[in-house]
C-alpha cells in the first residue's frame, strides 16, 4: 500500500481525545482528505479532556475542525453516525484506510462481531471486507478476556491494534511528546511520513536527526 490519500478517522468514547485530534491535526496537515466521524460519547470525552465541544450536527461540526485545523476546501468532510448515503458506508467507494483513534472496548467489540449498527460500525466493517487498512487504538485497563478475545478476532480479520502505550525511550518531556509518540505510530501505520519525534538509531547514523516537536 503507498501512502492513503483519504482516510477515515473515527472518533469513539473512550479517554485520550488528544490523540484523535492530533492524529486529525497531522493528516490535514499532511494533505490527506479526511471522512471524519465521531460518537455522542466522544462528544463528552472530547469536552472532558480538551474542552471541545464538538457540535452534534456534522456540518457545524465540519466548520469547527475546519477552522481549528486550517483544513483546505474539500479536504475535511464529517458524516453523521447514521448517515447512510456516506461513502464510508459502501465497498463500492470506501476510504484507503480508516483509524478509530481512540477507540472504546464497545466500539472495538461491536467492529469485531461485524455488527454494523452506526456510520463507524459500518466503515470499519466495509475496511475489513475490502481488505483495506483499519488502524484501531482501543484503550482500557486491565483489559478483560473479552476485550483481549475482540483484538485477536480483529487481528485475524485484519485490522491493526496499535494501542497507545508510549515509549519512554526517546526521553519524552511533555504530554504532548507522549501523545506525538502514538501518533506517529499510527502514521507509520499509514504510510504517512511525518516528524513526530526522532527515530531509533537515527542519531547515530543520521547527524541530521529529524527533531521531534509541533508545529
Ligand atoms: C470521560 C470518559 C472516559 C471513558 N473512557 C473509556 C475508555 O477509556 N475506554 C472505554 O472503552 N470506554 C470508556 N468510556 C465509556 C464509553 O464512552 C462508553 O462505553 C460509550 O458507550 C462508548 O460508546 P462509543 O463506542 O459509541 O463511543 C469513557 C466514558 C467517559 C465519559
Amino acid at each position: 500500500m503507498g501512502a492513503p490519500h483519504t482516510v477515515t478517522l473515527a472518533l469513539t468514547g473512550a479517554s485520550g481525545m488528544p490523540y484523535g485530534l492530533r492524529l486529525l491535526e497531522c493528516l490535514l496537515a499532511a494533505e490527506r482528505r479526511v471522512w471524519l466521524l465521531y460518537s455522542p460519547a466522544a462528544q463528552i470525552v472530547a469536552k472532558q479532556e480538551c474542552d471541545l465541544a464538538i457540535p452534534a450536527q456534522p456540518r457545524e461540526a465540519a466548520r469547527v475542525f475546519a477552522e481549528r485545523f486550517r483544513a483546505r476546501d474539500g479536504q475535511l468532510a464529517v458524516f453523521g453516525r447514521e448517515d447512510w448515503m456516506a461513502p464510508v458506508a459502501s465497498g463500492s467507494n470506501p476510504a484507503d484506510a480508516m483509524v478509530v483513534c481512540p477507540c472504546t472496548m464497545g466500539t472495538l467489540g461491536a467492529i469485531a462481531h461485524g455488527l454494523a449498527d452506526n456510520l463507524i460500525e459500518r466503515a470499519a466493517d466495509v475496511m475489513l471486507k475490502e481488505r483495506r487498512p483499519l488502524v484501531l487504538v482501543p484503550r482500557e485497563t486491565p483489559l478483560s478476556a473479552i476485550h483481549l478475545d475482540n483484538m485477536l478476532k480483529l487481528v485475524h480479520a485484519g485490522a491493526t491494534i496499535v494501542p497507545p502505550a508510549p515509549g519512554f525511550y526517546a526521553r519524552p518531556r511533555s504530554v504532548e511528546d507522549l501523545v506525538d509518540f502514538v501518533v506517529a505510530r499510527v502514521l507509520d501505520q499509514l504510510k504517512v511520513a511525518h516528524n513526530l519525534g526522532p527515530r531509533w538509531g537515527k542519531e547515530r547514523s543520521d547527524p541530521g536527526a529529524i527533531p521531534g516537536g509541533r508545529a
